[in-house]
Parts: structure tokens; C-alpha cells; sequence
């Protein structure tokens, strides 16, 4: 069984990273979609809000779990003999973070491989901050994110809970 993992801090997850998560599961037997930590990154959700928001976007995929880890990836993959750590790449900019991120991630497991899987490019200057920033002005962020995220961010911005 082929198994990849995806992971980011999904803060919130957009269409964008579904988009990945669509194009990945295709190819691989099982993908888990990994809400991980990025340290110095403050999040607005909580880890459980992430992963919720995550597995009410995934829901009817059949071959895609969602999970949390504290740890390194490379330790992760690790423990659960996961084949290949997926990644998107949006535009250049991205590439000397992944570039870096990457060959640590090679130097902390020598077994890991990482593939770079593209965005459909309405996509390639979406990012969770931006819808972030963009729906606290009060701008639509309807056509970035599902209709439950949005409904989550916007409560979250109002100061609402649950
Ligand atoms: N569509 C929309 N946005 C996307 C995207 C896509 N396809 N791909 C990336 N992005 C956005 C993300 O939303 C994020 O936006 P933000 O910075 O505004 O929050 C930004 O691009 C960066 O995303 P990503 O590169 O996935 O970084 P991340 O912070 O979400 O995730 C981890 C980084 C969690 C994968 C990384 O820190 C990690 O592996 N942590 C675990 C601990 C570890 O092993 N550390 C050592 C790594 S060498």
C-alpha cells in the first residue's frame, strides 16, 4: 500500500491546499493530510478546529485521513512507513524554503522523498494568511476556502465560539 502524508499548518486550509489534496490522492494508495506545527507560526485556529476544519473538507474522499503530530516529519514518516512527503509549489518563491526544508528533512531521514505536486494556478497566490486578512476586512473569501471554513473564520473574527 502507498502511502503519502501531507502536511502544513492549515491555518486554515483553503482551497487550494484541497486542491493538492485532490491531485495527491489520486496517485497514492492513502494520503494522510497532517496538521502539523510550524514553531514561531501563531495560529488562530486551535489544532482541533484545524484538523475538524480539515476532515469536513475531505469528507467522500475515501482514501484520505486527516491526523495530528507534535513531532518532525521525518520521524513521522518513519513510524508509519509512509512513502513520500507531498508538498505544494506555488510559485518560485516557494522553492528556497522547500529547497531548505527538504534537504533537512533528507539529512534528519535519509529514506524520506519529497514531491512537489502544483496547484491549479487560480490558486498560486492563495495563502491562509491572505484569506485571513482579506476576511477581517470584511472582503469575500467565498471562492478561496469552502463554505464551512469561511463560516468558522468569519465567527472566529466576530469572537464567537462554537
Ligand atoms: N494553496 C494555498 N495556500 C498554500 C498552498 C496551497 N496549495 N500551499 C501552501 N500554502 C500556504 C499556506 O496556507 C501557508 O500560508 P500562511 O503562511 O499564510 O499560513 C503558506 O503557504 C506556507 O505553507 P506551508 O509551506 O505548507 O507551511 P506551513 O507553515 O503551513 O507548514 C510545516 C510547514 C508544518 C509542514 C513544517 O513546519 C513542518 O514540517 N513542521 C513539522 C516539524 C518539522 O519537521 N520541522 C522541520 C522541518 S525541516
Amino acid at each position: 500500500m502507498k502511502v503519502a502524508v501531507y502536511p502544513g499548518t492549515f491555518d486554515p486550509v483553503t482551497n487550494g491546499h484541497i486542491d493538492i489534496i485532490k491531485r495527491a490522492s489520486r496517485i497514492f494508495d492513502k494520503l494522510i493530510v497532517l496538521v502539523a506545527l510550524h514553531r514561531g507560526k501563531d495560529t488562530m485556529f486551535t489544532k482541533e478546529e484545524r484538523v475538524e476544519m480539515l476532515k469536513k473538507s475531505v469528507e467522500g474522499m475515501r482514501n484520505v485521513e486527516v491526523d495530528f503530530y507534535e513531532g518532525l516529519i521525518a520521524e513521522y514518516v518513519k513510524d508509519k512507513r509512509i512513502l513520500a512527503v507531498i508538498r505544494g509549489m506555488r510559485a518560485v518563491s516557494d522553492f528556497e524554503y522547500e529547497f531548505q526544508m527538504a534537504l533537512m528533512n533528507r539529512h534528519l531521514n535519509p529514506e524520506i522523498e519529497i514531491i512537489y505536486l502544483f496547484p491549479d494556478e487560480k490558486y498560486t497566490y492563495l495563502s491562509s494568511s491572505i484569506v485571513k486578512e482579506v476576511a477581517s476586512f470584511g472582503g469575500d473569501i467565498s471562492t478561496f476556502v469552502p463554505p464551512h471554513v469561511e463560516k468558522m473564520l468569519i465567527k472566529k473574527l466576530r469572537g464567537e465560539s462554537e
